[in-house]
């Protein structure tokens, strides 16, 4: 696996928190589904996570987030082992947005009332983020009556209504036109130049090339390759990542 180059740039990234996973495995019939050696993500990111269906991309989401327990290996937020404290420091969107069904407003209401704020600031926090995900017109709609993506900008909104220093999102564009991943595309970048760590899945090489900084190719659960994006498209040092860029088929 090639180690990550210092991402000292001037002072970019200081406000981001790191992530560093460690001999993390899952096991399964003998063989492995996950099993990263080591992964340290420190640098401003976003950091991009590439690699066939089945991979284990969303695995280590999952574990990263500390959704799934590991049966080996451990995951640390800027040094200190992932417990409830650095949990909450963190959200995560799936690929299929969960809402709930209530209206979208109400959605937004429902992640904002876990935190110390007023009647009135929550009413303001809401317009704000509304607007944020170009959902202003459609506060009081029910958000289970939502287009793909719609909803998938709610449930980014949901997870930025937290203030999570780290975000991780699986595919959040998969299912979507060019139009909404724009918006995607640019609600993520917005998010991360105010200081959030993302971490995401993405099938679309166009896309990791766009946001990326840094990009992860996983394959059969091992991270065969980490580098700053622009010199792992300009010249990849795995074959499985020449071929997978490629589009050969990867399996
Ligand atoms: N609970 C489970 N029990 C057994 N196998 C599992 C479990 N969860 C995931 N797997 C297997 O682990 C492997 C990795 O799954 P994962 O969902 O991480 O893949 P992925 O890289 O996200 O793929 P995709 O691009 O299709 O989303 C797959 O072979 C999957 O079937
Ligand atoms: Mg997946």
């Amino acid at each position: 696996m090639r180690e990550l180059p210092i991402l000292a740039e001037a002072g970019q990234g200081a406000s981001h928190a790191g992530i560093e996973a460690k001999g993390l495995r899952i096991g399964h019939n003998g063989g492995a589904l996950l099993d990263v050696a080591h992964l340290a993500l420190t640098g401003p990111g976003p950091t991009m996570i590439l690699g066939p269906n089945g991979a284990g991309k969303s695995l280590l989401l999952r574990c990263l987030h500390g959704l799934i327990a590991p049966d080996a290996g451990t995951v640390r937020q800027d040094g200190q082992k992932l417990g409830a404290a650095q949990r909450a420091r963190q959200a995560m969107v799936f690929q299929k947005p969960v809402l709930l069904r209530r209206s979208v407003a109400a959605n937004l209401d429902y992640v904002l009332r876990r935190r110390p704020l007023g009647r009135a600031a929550r009413k303001a926090r809401i317009a704000e983020l509304l607007a944020e995900g170009g959902l202003a017109g459609k506060a009081r709609q029910g958000a289970r009556s939502l287009s793909g993506g719609e909803a998938q900008r709610l449930a980014i909104l949901r997870a930025l209504a937290a203030e999570p220093r780290i975000l991780f999102l699986d595919e959040p564009t998969s299912a979507l036109d060019p139009a909404a991943t724009q918006a995607i595309e640019m609600m993520i970048l917005r998010a991360a130049r105010r200081g959030t760590r993302i971490v995401m899945v993405t099938h679309d090489i166009g896309q990791a090339r766009r946001l990326g900084h840094d990009v992860a190719i996983l394959h059969r659960g091992r991270v065969v390759e980490h580098g700053l994006a622009h010199d792992l498209f300009a010249a990849p040092q795995t074959d499985t990542t020449r071929r997978f860029l490629a589009g050969a088929l990867v399996i």
